[in-house]
């Protein structure tokens, strides 16, 4: 699959893999689910934007992927895979768009979300949709950072880094070597990558990292690995 296609090609060509790999009953099942958490939490975060079609600066954008939004199906399946309660956790997504997953992450009960996402234009709706529910979650700071996710130094307060496929290969492989001296820390660290496409770099550059979810099939999507 194309990862910078742009919108309106990307999200058709989105639907057909979902329905090649999900069946139609499922991807429909999924596409109403969806819906109704974006009405339920009034936020908008909807669309496929390619990184050519955003105002980036960082250099890392040619390696970008485009911004589509976090399914709560599988967010909600990868959080069950975490063995513990998340009231006083941290959660960080690496390629924030819009900020799906941050308000997920809230839902689940965090205690602290954040953002870093390079688009400006992702991010300031991203402000806007968690001005709309920051009310709803008044045990939930959240962060928002605008900048490149490959400069930016993981803070140790953080217990779960979550991407979903935000980008190739080599961003990948530098992500993992900020990510590299928090997994080598005796707190434990969960990695959640969602449409995880470079898998083997984890492996290549953290060494053997825990896979949290045995069979990959029970959790479709998404890899869960500790330290
Ligand atoms: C597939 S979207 C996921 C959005 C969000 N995490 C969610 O789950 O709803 C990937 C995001 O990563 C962002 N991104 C890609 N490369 C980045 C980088 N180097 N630094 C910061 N953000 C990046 C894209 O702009 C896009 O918003």
């Amino acid at each position: 699959m194309d990862f910078k296609q742009r919108g309106k090609f990307a999200w058709l060509s989105h639907l057909m893999y979902s329905i090649k790999h999900r069946g139609l009953a499922s991807t429909c099942s999924m596409g109403l689910k969806e819906w109704q958490k974006e009405r339920e939490l009034g936020i908008k975060t909807f669309g496929a934007h390619a990184p050519a079609e955003l105002s980036i600066e960082a250099d890392s954008k040619m390696g970008g992927h485009l911004y589509q939004p976090s399914s709560s199906v599988i967010f909600e399946r990868a959080m069950n895979a975490l063995p513990y309660n998340f009231s006083d956790k941290v959660f960080l997504d690496i390629g924030s768009g819009k900020g799906r997953a941050l308000i997920l992450a809230a839902e689940a009960g965090f205690k602290k979300v954040i953002g870093i996402e390079y688009a400006n234009e992702l991010n300031d709706i991203a402000y806007t949709n968690i001005e709309k529910v920051k009310s709803k979650f008044p045990k939930t700071e959240f962060v928002l950072q605008e900048g490149d996710a490959l400069q930016y130094d993981i803070p140790e307060e953080v217990d779960v880094i979550y991407f979903f496929n935000p980008f190739d290969e080599d961003a990948v492989r530098g992500l993992m070597l900020k990510v590299k001296p928090a997994f080598e820390r005796k707190k434990p660290i969960y990695l959640v990558y969602v449409h995880p496409v470079h898998c083997n770099v984890l492996e290549e550059v953290l060494g053997d990292p825990t896979s949290v979810v045995k069979n990959w099939k029970e959790i479709p999507d998404v890899a869960v690995f500790s330290n």
